[in-house]
């Protein structure tokens, strides 16, 4: 990434990576990601806000070197995964002097993760304040957006808040500003999913400690900087709120057709009562797509053939991440096909243990569906659609 002042005095210092296609060695990345750095001149100190991930730490000293810093008096640590932590070490090497300000918990991360000598921090409390000269940092102990040590750092002179994973995006671009807002939303979207919504409701309670700041410009530290903060608080807002959409989301994998044949009918019976509905066939969607779709939907209806008595195992991975996101979905239910026996219900019931759903009554049938198999799914759709008549939903 090439050097940019988003305002005088602070420059985007960090790296694009356009290649990477998973995060975690699990999270799905279509569109790449980055890593932003934030470097800030005050008139006596020079701060540098997070670093990048290792793979790319040249870049970030190639930009510091572009920029002709010869000294960093503070790094800040918003957070410890390596993405972030991870250039530390080299940056230390580079300006021995700088110290790492961080929260406490943030510090004994930072010690285990990356061997850090205890002499190199400052920690601070919530609210607390350091000065540049003629800037403030203002830091917000912000905890489990997505680990434990979180904070945000808020530039009181300048308005930006720069608030790590939390507001971000995975997406790889030229652009440093929001401007292609549909594009950014669906990676913001798509980023919430699988990174925040675990802790819907600790954002939810904590999101009103940024509510008095005065923010002219978010800056994340993977993609764009949002000059228009608006934009992603107000998608926040709607987010981490109890409010749902009155759509289903399908998630469904038949092997012999039976399955596949409920889905179809099921599909157009909701169709044909004005609701939302997406399907998602688990041998081909991206997880990423489901888990974007868990942020709005009131319903999911799980659909899987019978493997050996129990669920087909693309089926119990889609559940086991349902459950691991804990999505604000307010009901589900099971569809499915047996040959001789099943416990499709109980498995896939049992695992749904971190999310508090109604379980509208499953539909279990044998073999391939027959007239009263249609019925009964006609009676979930039905159901379906007067629970979601009771629900607060997105309008
Ligand atoms: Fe982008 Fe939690 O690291």
């Amino acid at each position: 990434m090439a050097t940019i002042e988003i305002k005088p005095g602070i420059y985007s210092v960090g790296a694009i990576d356009w290649d990477r296609r998973l995060f975690d060695e699990l999270i799905p990345l279509p569109n790449g990601t980055s890593y932003n750095s934030y470097l800030i001149q005050g008139s006596e100190k020079t701060v540098l806000i997070d670093t990048v991930d290792p793979t790319k730490q040249d870049e970030l000293v190639n930009n510091l070197k572009k920029l002709g810093i010869t000294n960093i008096d503070y790094i800040i640590a918003n957070h410890a995964e390596q993405d972030h932590s991870g250039a530390i070490p080299e940056i230390l090497k580079l300006y021995p002097i700088a110290k790492i300000v961080c929260t406490a918990k943030c510090k004994e991360m930072l010690m285990d993760l990356l061997l850090i000598k205890e002499d190199k921090f400052i920690t601070v409390n919530d609210r607390e304040t350091i000065s540049l000269g003629n800037k403030t940092l203002e830091f917000i102990h912000f905890p489990w957006v997505h680990w434990p040590e979180t904070m945000l750092t808020y530039l009181k002179e300048d308005k930006i808040l720069f608030p790590c994973d939390l507001f971000g995006s995975h997406l790889a671009t030229s652009d440093i500003f929001a401007v292609d807002e549909p594009k950014v939303y669906e990676s913001a979207k798509r980023y919430y999913s699988e990174i925040m919504m675990p802790f819907r409701i600790i954002i939810k309670k904590n999101i009103d400690k940024i509510k008095g700041l005065d923010i002219e410009m978010i800056a994340p530290s993977h993609g764009p900087v949002y000059h228009k903060p608006d934009f992603i608080l107000t998608a926040y807002k709607q987010w981490v709120s109890d409010k749902v959409k009155n759509e289903v989301i399908i998630a469904y994998i038949s092997m012999h057709g039976s399955t596949a044949k409920m889905v179809d009918y099921f599909i157009n019976k909701l169709i044909e009562k004005n609701i939302t509905v997406k399907p998602f066939n688990l041998t081909k969607t991206d997880i990423g797509e489901l888990a974007i779709a868990l942020v709005d939907a009131a319903t999911i209806v799980v659909a899987s053939p019978t493997v050996h008595i129990g669920a087909h195992p693309n089926v119990i991975y889609a559940v086991h991440l349902v459950n691991a996101l804990r999505p604000k979905l307010k009901f589900v239910s099971i569809i499915g096909s047996y040959g001789w026996g099943n416990k499709l219900v109980e498995q896939l019931t049992g695992i749904l243990s971190n999310i508090k759903v109604e379980i509208i009554e499953p539909v279990i049938i044998k073999g391939y569906p027959k007239k009263d198999d249609f019925g009964l799914l006609d009676r979930l759709a039905e159901e379906i659609y007067k629970k979601h008549k009771e629900c607060n939903l997105i309008s």
